[in-house]
């Protein structure tokens, strides 16, 4: 039987993991097999058990809403992960799970890297402070930007999230958001899902060159939108960071990096 692979999370039909995944391997030539998986929302630790015990799996990539318990559960967590306070990676060796989060390593390559935007000596706004932002924050500072102001509609969160990391990051409401030009704006928040649009004041949008949705939508969302408006010149959606993150994931299960280009190219058809 081959290795064992999937993603697992509630709800999981809507993932593109599998199809990633299986790219991935045939580009590689890694013979294991990748699924999705749905797990019952009091039942996942269940699930992951029965899969890395009986079922011959080896590594899972963990999905809303269980990226919090799949922390809880490891023996051994990446540096990342340890600091994001969750987990979208668990590997099963020699009886131990070991977590990590590629969330954030996935977002800093398709920047820098697929698409040559250096976050060095940058002005970093992201607007929101829950989980999926928790879950970037260290990678992105690992950039040396020259600031990191963390906006967040609840300002309590963001201030308690930028105090973490001393004064390297700063946080607050979206009015405390300080009156000047950013170099690049990244949505964390869950407001495009809702088809909501943070309020921005419009001076952030002096000189922006980057404006960054983690969440996708292949008709756009209202804040990329709102980046057309103030016509930024690099505007993304979470599509790249979707494919890097899962890169990573794979080359932590199997050693082997895979490329990620094709991938890219084939993703908002898939
Ligand atoms: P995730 O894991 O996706 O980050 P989360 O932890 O529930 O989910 O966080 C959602 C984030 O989106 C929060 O920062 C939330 O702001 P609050 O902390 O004030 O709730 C933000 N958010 C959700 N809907 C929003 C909206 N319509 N406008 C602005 N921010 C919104």
């Amino acid at each position: 039987m081959n290795d064992q692979y999937a993603v697992i999370g509630n709800p999981i039909g809507h993932s593109k993991s599998p199809q990633i995944h299986r790219m991935f391997a045939e580009e590689t030539s890694q013979a294991l097999d990748y699924t999705a998986r749905l797990a019952e929302l009091d039942g996942f630790v269940e699930s992951v058990e029965s899969f890395f015990q009986h079922e011959n799996g080896k590594g899972l990539n963990v999905t809303v809403p269980f990226k919090e318990q799949a922390f809880a559960l490891c023996d051994e967590l990446s540096e990342y992960a340890a600091l994001a306070g969750a987990v979208n990676t668990l590997s099963y060796r020699d009886g131990k799970i070991y977590g990590a989060n590629t969330d954030g390593i996935g977002i800093v390559r398709d920047i820098t890297q697929n698409h040559h935007f250096a976050l060095a000596d940058k002005k970093v706004l992201i607007l929101g402070a829950g989980g999926a932002v928790k879950g970037v924050l260290k990678p992105i500072l690992d950039e040396n930007p020259a600031l990191i102001f963390i906006a967040n509609r609840t300002a309590a969160k963001a201030t308690t999230l930028a105090d973490e990391y001393g004064d390297q990051i700063q946080g607050g409401g979206f009015a405390d958001i300080p009156e000047q030009g950013f170099d690049m704006i990244i949505n964390g928040t869950a407001a495009s899902l809702q088809g909501d649009l943070p309020p921005i004041p419009n001076v952030c949008a002096t000189g922006l060159a980057c404006c960054y949705d983690m969440m996708y939508s292949k008709k756009g969302t209202p804040f990329t939108e709102w980046a057309k408006q103030h016509n930024v010149t690099l505007i993304l959606d979470g599509l790249g960071m979707l494919v890097e993150q899962a890169a990573e994931s794979f080359f932590i299960w199997r050693g082997v990096k895979p490329r990620t280009g094709h991938v890219l190219a084939l993703m908002p058809d898939l």
